[in-house]
Formats: C-alpha cells, sequence, structure tokens
C-alpha cells in the first residue's frame, strides 16, 4: 500500500538510493536537504530546500509519514576540525528534525546512527548492547542524537528505530575511502594510504542496506529500538587498495599518509539481531567494495 515518507537527506548518497526505491515501490515521497552536499535526482519526490539547522516552522501536508532522518555532514575528519559546526549540522539537525517529525504526527522515524557510536569497541565483533565510547565529535553526535530519539519515542510515542549502519558502500558515495581512492586516480594523483594500512572495517552495499533499513522499520515491535547493520566480516585498508587496484588497472600509485584522528582502528558489528528479523547480507565487504569500485570508476570517468 502507497505510504507518505519524509525523508531529510535524501538528496546525499544513501538518501538518493532510498529516494529511488521508495518511488519504485509507488510511496509517496518528500525530501528535504539544503543540498550542502546532495544533489536532488528523482523529480518523483517532492523537494523542500531546507537547512534543517534551522528552526522549520512550515506546514507540510502529509499523512502520518514515516520520517527517514539521514540529514548530517558524515565526515569524520570534518568534525574533529570544527566541531561547532558539526554539532549544528548533526545534533542541533537532529534535534530539528525530530520536532517535524512530533508536530507532523509521523508513525514511525528510521534514524542513521552509524558504527562510530562504539569507538574502538572492547567487543568485536560488537552487539548493540556495548556502550558506546565514540573517538570522535562525529560519533559522540550520534550517540547524543540517539537518546534524543529515544526521548522523543518514549515521551510522545513516535516508534523509532536507529540503525548504526557500517561502512556503506556502492554508486553515487561522494565521501569515504573509495571516493577517496577514485577521485584522486581520476585526477592522475597516488591514491592515499592513512596510516599503516592495517584498519580493517565491516563494509555493505548500498542495496542491502536499504533492504535492512525496511526490515528494521517494518518487524521491530518496540517503540524505540537499536540495531547494527553490517556485515559478517571485513576487510582493511591493504586490501580496499588491492581490489581497487584490480578494478582500476596497472596505473594506480598509492602513498603513505599519517594516520587520521578518530579513525577506528577495527570495527566489525555483530548483526545477529537484524538477521533475526530475516534479513541477511547478500554481499560480503569484499564483494561490496569490489562492486563499489566498478560503480564508481563507471561514474567518475
Ligand atoms: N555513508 C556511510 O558509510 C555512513 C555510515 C554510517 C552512517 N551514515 C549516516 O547516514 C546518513 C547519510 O549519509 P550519506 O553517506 O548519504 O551522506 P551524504 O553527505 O551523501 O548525505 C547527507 C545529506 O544531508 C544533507 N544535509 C547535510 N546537512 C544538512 C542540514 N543541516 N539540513 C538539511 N540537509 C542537510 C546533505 O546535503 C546531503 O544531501 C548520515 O546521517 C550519516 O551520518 C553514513
Amino acid at each position: 500500500m502507497p505510504m507518505d515518507y519524509l525523508v531529510t537527506g535524501g538528496a546525499g548518497y544513501i538518501g538518493g538510493h532510498l529516494v529511488d526505491y521508495l518511488v519504485s515501490k509507488n510511496h509517496n515521497v518528500t525530501v528535504i536537504d539544503n543540498l550542502s552536499s546532495g544533489h536532488y535526482k528523482n523529480k518523483k519526490s517532492s523537494f523542500i530546500k531546507l537547512d534543517l539547522s534551522r528552526k522549520f516552522s512550515g506546514k507540510l501536508d502529509l499523512d502520518h509519514p514515516t520520517v527517514v532522518h539521514l540529514a548530517a555532514n558524515p565526515d569524520v575528519k570534518a568534525s574533529m576540525s570544527d566541531i561547532h559546526g558539526h554539532y549544528s549540522s548533526n545534533v542541533t539537525g537532529t534535534l530539528n528534525a525530530l520536532e517535524l517529525a512530533r508536530r507532523i504526527d509521523a508513525s514511525s522515524i528510521i534514524f542513521s546512527s552509524t558504527s562510530a557510536v562504539y569507538g574502538n569497541a572492547s567487543q568485536i565483533p560488537t552487539p548493540e548492547s556495548c556502550e558506546p565510547n565514540p573517538i570522535s565529535n562525529y560519533g559522540l553526535f550520534k550517540v547524543l542524537d540517539e537518546i534524543m530519539l529515544r526521548y522523543y519515542s518514549e515521551n510522545y510515542g513516535i516508534k523509532s528505530v536507529a540503525l548504526r549502519f557500517a561502512n556503506v558502500t556502492g554508486g553515487r558515495c561522494s565521501h569515504g575511502i573509495l571516493y577517496n581512492f577514485v577521485t584522486r586516480f581520476r585526477g592522475g594523483k597516488p591514491i592515499e594510504i592513512w596510516g599503516d594500512g592495517k584498519q580493517r572495517k565491516s563494509y555493505i552495499y548500498i542495496s542491502d542496506l536499504i533492504d535492512a533499513m525496511m526490515v528494521a522499520n517494518k518487524k521491530s515491535r518496540r517503540k524505540f529500538e537499536v540495531f547494527n547493520i553490517g556485515n559478517n566480516d571485513s576487510c582493511n585498508v591493504m586490501d580496499i587498495s588491492s581490489i581497487f587496484k584490480r578494478c582500476a588497472g596497472p596505473k594506480v600509485k598509492s602513498i603513505q599518509m599519517d594516520p587520521q584522528p578518530g579513525d577506528v582502528r577495527n570495527m566489525q558489528l555483530d548483526i545477529k539481531k537484524i538477521c533475526s528479523m530475516g534479513w541477511t547480507p547478500k554481499y560480503p565487504s569484499k564483494k561490496a567494495v569490489e562492486k563499489a569500485c566498478r560503480d564508481l570508476l563507471a561514474i567518475y570517468k
């Protein structure tokens, strides 16, 4: 049955894929985005240009929509150099999205949290029960967002899920390791390996992520619930560099750089909880990375 969806950050990487998916299922989709990094593409959705770090008191004619809150600055490095700007987009922005959800009587909220809330976790694979201990401002602010989300669910009765994403990969991404590799390579520059290249992380392909978001929202029976969304395996930066060289050809050169502050060393989420809801990833980490390399090399020619 067609439903109303409000997607904040719907012009971004994950948002763009999600909007395409929802429109293909005949849902009525409204996008809110300030276009700070995104590009509004799917004209079968409605678009409102809005900066969520400012209060919005306008009206929206939506019927108990599901609000998918994706709008944020996802750049960990930027969060370390501009804490106040990052707070404004990632915490004030979330507060304003929650207020909007309350005012328009949203039926549920899907929130994009992150594996970065765990920092360098003491338990690998990391279950949802592991205490958040972020090592970046980005991770810290997502913890604050989750607490605000829970407050809104418990006090205003809006059902919600906080989804802690592993690294998401696939065509159209505009940040992250593969984007950096492709844009440097296409610009004739060597790809950068931060630190010793042994940082190991779990990757999920974009179509798997979108399936998991839908499953979590549909199957969760609690007022507020946290789910890890990721893969059963991981790969390190050197693995990714080899996959990239295999996809892009022998001209790829690499250089070693200093480690980046806030960069987690080892990330592998325990995904048993979301899998128990009937979801399972189709592409393991290395396959997800390889598919994304090919997607991106085709886009950035
Ligand atoms: N991509 C990943 O690997 C990953 C991993 C974990 C969590 N996440 C989270 O998923 C969400 C989407 O990430 P993405 O990779 O699509 O990022 P993205 O940068 O491609 O998309 C974010 C969108 O939000 C918009 N935006 C930013 N600040 C805004 C504001 N104040 N008001 C309105 N719009 C604003 C941007 O213009 C952009 O279109 C983010 O919340 C991010 O923290 C992403």
